[in-house]
């Protein structure tokens, strides 16, 4: 089982519970009454009783969160409230199978009204859903727009006051789905009906259908809007703030409909409200009779037949029936006439009856739509909405009725509360202390009882014939109830030689349970009788309207009744006992309703009103009574589990019986005793400083328990908080760290790759000079093995080589080559000419210079050779073409020519010639050479031949045929010859000077063979061993000595020109030009 440790214990403003006010006084009930309604708690418990403070207010209390809030809770377990014992009734009838009341007292204004509707539309809210169900809970509910609108007024205490008093029967089904409903009225106030207190309205009704109805309504019904037009309305607050007629109208012509009122019936009702109305507006007039009375007539008839023809009376009935009076005794019939004042009693009796009539019809058809259909057995919840205790400055029948009424609900609620009470000790087997209490039984006998009681004596006064006024009702009353000791009158007073002031004449007082009040006698009697003259009934009767037929059964003269109808009060006690009766039969739930203040404003608390209701109410006689065993009381589970924190061993867990386990708890706080009682299931507190002194202890330690709890807490969400830091960081760290490691790791990478590849490169270096040394060493063996190898080989093999066979070959090889080249050459070997220039090619280039040198030798070997075949003459021949050729070549022109043709020197023979026989005997040498020449004339240029000798000593001129010599020039006289370039055999010799040849001058001459005879001429000097050079001039202009003159010859080109060349000629003396041809 759950056990809720939640209690109105806690959080309480004041003390949720008025059995638990300490001390209990009614100032301290007022300021904890006062302390909660300030904080806006309005509602507090005594016990199981609920009182309510009006709010004045709209509170946010009543939402359907609350509802749920308070749906299926026990009653203590929250903070006290109208639903809470809604809900604790409708639990009970439904689970317990136990018929609920609810009662709900107060006085005007207090909030009774409000409190029923929250009660039934809680019920309403918790109970079954479904089509069915949902149409009688809407009828139920729409049931009190309507009464409201017939049965509430605006009074001065509540703009919405309802005027009579309700019981509502609510029946369930065995599940807890509302069925239907059971409505009784009590006690409508019908005197409103004619005429109201200052303030105040009549009732809500007649506002509503002349305000909200429409125009075409009134019309039918002959009305007319204006609220002044009738008298029955007071016209001091027609309208009142907050209350809208109109919409109010349609609400309840809603709600009829609703509740299942048919259309014609609606329109019943509302044409006898408009009769009340029109009824209020007829007037009446004296007529003096013959007789010297007064009899009234009807002063305007309009409204009277107006009001007629709404009801389908006739006229003349009708009038009548305000004129006369019927009274009939025995078979006897007396018609007396009635004065204006009668008439007007009439009238107003008539309106009364005819409101308070078509309002219990109302309730009637109410009932008959909302009555359960099934007649299964049925749970009931009856809701009682009752007037509360009245006390006013002028109290009257009325209030007297009311208060009996009031003072019977007090002693039902003693009975009842005493009897549960004492039924729940012998439950919890706990023993019955006897309880000290008022019973107020001794009050009701007074007025109810039979023989001697008030009401009684009342109604016998009504009966009794004879003058009956109210003062001998009184008179009767102090003779019968004078003794008895709640009963006060200032006869009684006066017997007992007291005097009291605040006591008149014309009063009783009747000290109530609630008070004293003082009761007027005036009108006693009159209002218990309620009469209303036959005559208007049966006038009523004769209508033509279904209704109102109905209403006035008495009217019917076939039915003359001529008994008494029951009066008033004997009805009231007669309703009132069968009220009792039901209310015995169920379980009550009381609500108590106060009234904060007269202005109906919130907030305001005003402390003398409060204190009088909370007199009136009885309430601390209800704390009282409550109080008298036991002020609490508490299962014994919920009671561990609010308290065992209180004792070690039942702290944190209790594992045996509830019931030992608080019997442990009480051991150990130390509770006295007597103090409290073990029951069956629960433990009974008998002082409430006891259970305040267990919650003391229980607020101590629940501060412990909070600072333990909030340090777990505290230290469980550092720790949470913590570790969610200690994660992150983690977290961040690891990250952290994994990008400080790339860093390092990449630097590192970075570093390791650089020594790395230093490092390779050194290694690798190292390596390669290592491979390097291993190669060198490698080639420095193979080159050592090689040699030494050779070495070896070299000398095992000596014995088989000579020691040079290299060189041998080498120079075997080279010898070959050279033998081969040589016979090579000597096959290939040029002519032995000098001249030829072949040679062959040079196989080897090593050959070279030796191919080069040999060419030369051969060729020097080749001229000697060719010169060795030279004899000597030969060889002088060639010795003078060669200086021939140093002389010439490349000189003179007509060398090249000279060159095939051999020196012969002796072209004459002069030596075999006999002809020259004589001239060569006439030199003494040998004759070099011997020649025709021809010698040019000085003077014209002419030649003239001679024989020219030449010898080593002298070159001697001579006459071609006579060969005489004609001139001798000694050798050493000549000093040079001169010839010119060109192609011609000019030449001039030329002379010493002084010498003897140089006489005749130098000679000009030309030869054939030129070149042979100069060199000849400068060989010979040049063997001379003593001669001087002779010098070879060779140029194309020349001075030649001729004698003493000295003639220039100048060698001209000439045209070409066949046979013998140049032709000279003396130009002048100076000049002599020689031509020559130019060469072909
Ligand atoms: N619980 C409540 N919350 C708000 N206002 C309330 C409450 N009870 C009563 N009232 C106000 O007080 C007025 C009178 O209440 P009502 O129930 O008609 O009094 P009673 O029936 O006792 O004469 C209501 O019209 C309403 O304005
Ligand atoms: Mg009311």
């Amino acid at each position: 089982m759950e056990v809720k440790t939640k209690s109105l214990l806690d959080n309480m403003i004041g003390v949720g519970d008025m059995v638990l006010l300490e001390p209990l006084s009614e100032d301290s009930f007022i300021e904890n009454l006062r302390k909660r309604f300030d904080h806006n708690e309005i509602y507090t418990y005594i016990g199981s009783v609920v009182i309510s403070m009006n709010p004045y207010k709209s509170m946010l209390i009543y939402s359907p969160e609350k509802v749920e809030e308070y749906r299926n809770r026990n009653f203590y377990e929250l903070s006290p409230h109208i639903y809470a014992l809604a809900d604790e009734a409708y639990r009970s009838l439904r689970d317990q199978d136990k018929d609920q009341c609810i009662l709900i007292t107060g006085e005007s204004g207090a909030g009774k009204t409000e409190a029923s509707k929250l009660v039934m539309s809680y019920v309403a809210a918790v109970c079954g859903k479904g089509q069915e169900v949902n149409k009688v809970k809407e009828q139920l509910l729409q049931s009190n727009p309507v009464l409201e609108a017939f049965g509430n007024a605006k009074t001065v205490r509540n703009d919405n006051s309802s005027r009579f008093g309700k019981y509502m029967d609510i029946e369930f089904d065995f599940k807890g789905d509302p069925l239907g409903g059971v409505i009784s009225n009590y006690l409508l106030e019908k005197s409103r009906v004619v005429k109201q207190p200052r303030g105040e309205r009549n009732f809500h009704i007649f506002y509503q259908l002349l305000s909200g109805a429409s125009d075409d309504t009134l019309k039918k019904l002959k009305l007319d809007r204006d609220f002044s037009k009738y008298n029955y309305l007071s016209l001091d607050s027609a309208v009142v703030n907050g209350l809208d007629d109109a919409t109010s109208f349609r609400t309840v012509r809603n709600a009829m409909q609703i509740v299942g009122f048919m259309e014609d019936e609606v329109q019943s009702v509302l044409e006898l409200v408009a009769a009340v109305l029109k009824l209020g507006n007829i007037e009446f007039k004296p007529e003096s009779r013959c007789n010297g009375t007064d009899e009234s007539r009807v002063k305007d008839k309009n409204d009277l037949k107006e009001m007629c023809e709404l009801l389908g009376i006739e006229q003349s009935v009708l009038e009548r029936a305000f004129s006369y009076r019927t009274v009939e005794a025995k078979l006897e019939k007396v018609s007396t006439t009635l004065n204006v004042a009668q008439a007007y009693y009439a009238r107003d009796a008539l309106a009364k009856n005819l409101y308070s009539r078509l309002f219990s019809w109302i309730v009637t058809r109410i009932n008959e739509s909302i009555k359960a259909q099934a007649k299964t057995r049925h749970k009931v919840m009856g809701v009682l909405d009752i007037y509360g205790f009245e006390i006013f400055d002028d109290n009257s029948f009325e209030q007297f009725i009311i208060n009996y009424c009031n003072e019977k609900l007090q002693q039902i609620f003693i009975e009842l509360t005493l009897r549960e009470e004492q039924e729940e000790y012998i439950r919890e087997d706990i023993e019955w202390t006897n309880i000290e209490y008022f019973n107020n039984a001794i009050i009701c006998d007074l007025i109810e009882n039979h023989q001697n009681g008030i009401l009684a004596m009342l109604d016998e006064e009504c009966l009794r014939p004879g003058t009956v006024t109210d003062e001998t009702f009184l008179d009767k009353l102090n003779t019968v109830c004078a003794q008895h000791q709640h009963f006060e009158s200032r006869l009684s007073k006066n017997s007992k030689f007291l005097t009291d002031h605040s006591l008149p004449h014309s009063c009783f007082r009747i000290q109530h349970y609630a008070g004293k009040v003082l009761y007027r006698v005036e009108g006693f009697v009159d209002k218990n009788n309620d009469l209303l003259y036959r005559d208007l009934s049966q006038a009523m009767y004769k209508a033509n309207h279904s209704l109102i037929k109905h209403l006035f059964p008495e009217g019917n003269p076939a039915k003359v009744n001529l008994k008494r109808p029951p009066t008033a009060g004997f009805q009231f006690k007669a309703s009132v006992g069968t009220l009792m009766r039901n209310l015995q039969t169920k379980n009550p739930n009381y609500i108590r309703c106060i009234k904060p203040n007269d202005k109906k404003a919130p907030h305001i608390f005003t402390e003398s009103l409060v204190c009088h209701q909370v007199r009136y109410l009885g309430l601390m006689e209800n704390v009282r009574v409550r109080r008298a065993g036991y002020a609490f009381r508490q299962a014994y589970e919920p009671c561990l589990e609010r308290y065992k924190m209180l004792c070690k061993r039942t702290w944190p867990h209790w594992r045996g019986p509830a019931r030992e386990g608080v019997e442990m708890l009480m051991a150990d706080l130390q509770v006295p005793a007597e103090e409290f009682s073990y029951g069956r299931s629960k433990i009974f507190i008998r002082n409430p400083r006891t259970l305040f002194f267990l919650e003391e202890r229980r607020r101590q330690c629940l501060q412990d328990l909070a600072t333990l709890i909030q340090k777990i807490y505290r230290g469980w969400k550092c720790r949470t908080h913590f570790l969610l830091l200690k994660k992150s960081q983690i977290v961040v760290a690891a990250w952290y760290r994994r990008y400080a490691q790339e860093k390092k790791y990449q630097k590192i990478k970075r570093a390791t790759t650089v020594v790395q590849s230093y490092t390779r490169g050194w290694q690798a270096r190292k390596l390669l000079r290592e491979l390097k040394h291993q190669k060198r060493c490698k080639e420095a063996v193979t080159t050592i093995a090689a040699y030494w190898h050779g070495t070896q080989v070299r000398r095992e093999y000596r014995k088989f080589f000579r020691a040079n066979a290299g060189k041998k070959i080498y120079n075997f090889t080279i010898q070959r080559i050279m033998q081969k080249y040589f016979l090579g050459l000597k096959s290939t070997l040029p002519s032995m000419s000098p001249i030829d220039k072949n040679w062959p090619v040079r196989p080897y280039i090593f050959l070279d210079g030796v191919h080069t040198e040999l060419r030369r030798i051969f060729h020097l070997w080749r001229c000697k050779k060719y010169r060795s075949r030279f004899t000597e003459d030969k060889k002088a021949v060639y010795e003078e073409k060669l200086e021939a050729s140093e002389l010439f070549k490349d000189k003179k022109a007509l060398y090249p020519s000279s060159v095939s043709q051999p020196f012969k020197g002796d072209y004459l023979e002069i030596s075999k010639n006999p002809k020259y026989q004589k001239l060569n005997s006439s030199v003494d040498e040998k004759v070099l050479l011997a020649d025709v020449v021809n010698k040019i004339n000085r003077a014209n240029g002419k030649g003239a031949t001679r024989i020219l000798l030449l010898t080593k000593k002298n070159v001697v001129l001579a006459d071609q045929k006579t060969g005489q010599v004609k001139a001798s020039v000694a050798l050493p006289d000549l000093t040079s010859v001169s010839v010119s370039t060109q192609n011609d055999g000019f030449f001039a010799l030329r002379l010493k000077e002084g010498s003897a040849s140089a006489v005749k001058g130098d000679f000009l001459l030309s030869s054939e063979h030129l070149i042979e005879t100069i060199t000849k001429l400068h060989h010979i000097g040049s063997a001379a061993s003593d001669g001087e050079q002779l010098n070879v001039d060779i140029a194309d202009e020349f001075l030649v000595q001729f004698k003493q003159d000295k003639v220039c010859v100048k060698f001209i080109q000439g045209a070409p020109k066949n046979g013998n060349g140049a032709s000279c000629k003396r130009k002048n003396n100076r000049l002599l030009e020689v031509s020559v041809p130019a060469s072909a």
